[in-house]
């Protein structure tokens, strides 16, 4: 059985994994957040100096994580796109050298569909087709998956301004809370009442955006209300904005399963650890007889286990390797 190395470079995490037949052997992360917490966002030219720095001792981390030597390895994949040109370069380059150097075959892989197959390592196959939501800092997603090596993701929806945990960031610094605001808030919400401030929920109802996402008008509505409330209670409109991005979020995915006829619904990205996002999807997912996925955290948010796990099914498949002039894609669907 052939083991794939996995190379993720698209924003400001370096991730390297090890996966061999559906198993994850072992993984190693370098991420760049920290230097671009007073930017506010994600500086493209400091992630992409980072993942020079990082790219090869991580590379060396997730071979020692798994007990094993480059010479072990059978197979490269790596994240061509969606993405930051500069920083998916960084990987892109990476891995045509260890390719051009060792002969092995090398395999492009779309970021979306890596987000979607890293739940393959916790929980074993997809079935045939599912619905994968992924929200995170960056994406606000909704994908129909069917096989993961033979037919490119098809995107249902995206949001049209903020993504869904971006807007967790910018609530929390209205309301005081240190970055990242989405663990903060869901923790601060926990002491508050979800029903006390009835918050907009975006393009939802009748709309021509029936699975589209919109969190700026929300983030905005957030915003007035702690203007006008000179007695704020931090817990309760933590909670109360919570429940609205779990209700757009849970009841639009549900919306994608019933439209394409799908039982099996995957959330992955930073948001898929929130408590209520989990806890309403878990509701809803019940009630509608759809089996929810979301694997362990680490898996969930950018790593590079996951695009090995699509280089382990593309071997598997015996899908033909990319050429060694394969390029970045940085805005594909
Ligand atoms: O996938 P991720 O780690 O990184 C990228 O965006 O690339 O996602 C990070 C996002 C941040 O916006 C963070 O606030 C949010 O995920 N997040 C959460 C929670 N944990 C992380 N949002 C809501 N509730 C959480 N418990
Ligand atoms: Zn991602």
């Amino acid at each position: 059985m052939t083991i794939v190395l996995g190379i993720e470079t698209s924003c400001d995490e370096t991730g390297v994994g090890l996966v061999r037949d559906g198993v994850l052997l072992g993984q190693a992360l370098a991420s760049s957040m920290e230097e671009h917490v007073r930017f506010g966002g994600v500086v493209p030219e400091i992630a992409a100096r980072a993942h020079v720095y990082a790219i090869v001792p991580t590379i060396q981390a997730a071979l020692d994580d798994a007990g094993l030597t480059l010479h072990d390895v059978g197979a490269i994949a790596v994240t061509t796109g969606p993405g930051l040109a500069t920083a998916l370069h960084v990987g892109v380059a990476a891995a045509k050298a260890i390719a051009a150097a060792t002969g092995l075959p090398l395999y492009g892989v779309h970021h979306l569909a890596g987000h979607a197959a890293a739940d393959t390592l916790d929980h074993g196959p997809l079935p045939e087709r599912s619905i994968g939501l992924i929200v995170s800092g960056g994406h606000t997603s909704l994908l129909h998956v069917r096989d993961l090596t033979r037919t490119p993701i098809e995107h249902l929806s995206d949001t049209l301004d903020d993504a869904a945990g971006e807007a967790f960031d910018k609530v929390a610094r209205l309301l005081g809370l240190p970055y990242p605001g989405g663990p903060v808030i869901d923790r601060v919400a926990a002491g508050g009442d979800p029903t006390a401030v009835r918050f907009p929920r975006p393009l939802t109802g009748r709309t021509d955006s029936r699975l589209g996402f919109s969190f700026s008008g929300l983030k905005t509505a957030v915003a007035r209300y702690v203007e006008r409330t000179p007695d704020l209670d931090v817990a309760d409109t933590a909670a109360s904005f919570q429940e609205a991005v779990a209700d757009v979020l849970t009841s639009k995915a549900l919306l994608a399963c019933a439209d394409q006829r799908v039982d099996t619904l995957v959330i992955v990205g930073g948001v898929a650890a929130n408590s209520r996002v989990r806890s309403l999807a878990q509701e809803r997912c019940d009630a509608a007889g759809i089996e929810l996925r979301v694997p362990r955290m680490s898996l969930c948010t950018d790593n590079g286990a996951m695009i090995a796990a699509i280089g382990d099914l593309l071997v598997r498949d015996g899908a033909k390797p990319s050429s060694l002039d394969v390029t970045v894609h940085p805005t594909i669907e």
